[in-house]
């Protein structure tokens, strides 16, 4: 059974998710650069062991990744996966684990890289918003795509709303994309696209705003 690791920073809602997906792996250890993150005793409560690795407790970005890269390392793990890990990664760190890192997104890249996604996505007026999963380089929030789920934004929609909405699918998309994952369907392409391996037919559209039916 493939084993991962993954990093949170706070609440760990997406952490969570994929502990109850019910997946083919096992999760070796959660590991947090923030002592009072809340997912900590969420991975308590379901028996995984946790780790922290306070990034005030180092003086650069790299002495910080370099042992948290030593604590993941511990657990040989097949995969990394940073679920609300909120520090940048030095491009060391992302390169020792090319094509075994990934990360959930709240937006659909690569529109609305970086911080406060929502306010953004509402401020342009877009009418689809969402999220996406995929693997990590050494770009902030540009590496090869996996998965992506899109929302309509509705009118009276705040940053709450619409981020409540937004998360409610990362906690479908992330689980999906570990178990593609754990199930050997994800190539990267060389030019850098990710193939799902037996991909069904799907023809569906989601088109925002709809007149009522
Ligand atoms: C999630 O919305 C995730 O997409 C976002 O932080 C939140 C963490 O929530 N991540 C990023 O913005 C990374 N660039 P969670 O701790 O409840 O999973």
């Amino acid at each position: 059974m493939k084993s991962i690791v993954i990093l949170i920073s706070g609440r760990g809602s997406n952490m969570q998710a994929i502990l109850e997906a019910d997946l083919p792996i096992r999760v070796s250890a959660v590991v947090s650069n923030n002592p009072d993150a809340p997912g900590l005793d969420i991975a308590r409560r379901h028996g995984v062991p946790v780790e922290v690795v306070n990034h005030r407790d180092h003086d650069s970005r790299d002495a910080f990744d370099a042992q948290l890269a030593a604590g993941i390392d511990r657990h040989s793990p097949d995969l990394v996966v940073l679920a609300g890990f909120m520090r940048i990664l030095t491009p060391g760190f992302v390169t020792h684990y090319a094509g075994r890192l990934i990360n959930v997104h709240p937006s659909l890249l690569p529109a609305f890289t970086g911080l406060n996604t929502h306010a953004r996505a509402l401020a342009e007026g877009v009418k689809i918003h969402g999220c996406t999963a995929h693997f990590v380089t050494p770009h902030l929030d540009k590496g090869p795509i996996i998965a992506q789920a899109a929302v309509p934004v509705l009118a009276g929609d705040t940053e709450q709303s619409l981020a409540a909405r937004v998360l409610a699918q990362e906690h479908v998309i992330y689980p999906q994309a570990i178990r593609w994952f754990a199930e050997g369907r994800l190539r990267i392409t060389p030019d850098g696209n990710v193939i799902l391996k037996n991909q069904p037919p799907m023809e569906t559209a989601l088109i925002s705003p709809q007149e009522p039916q």
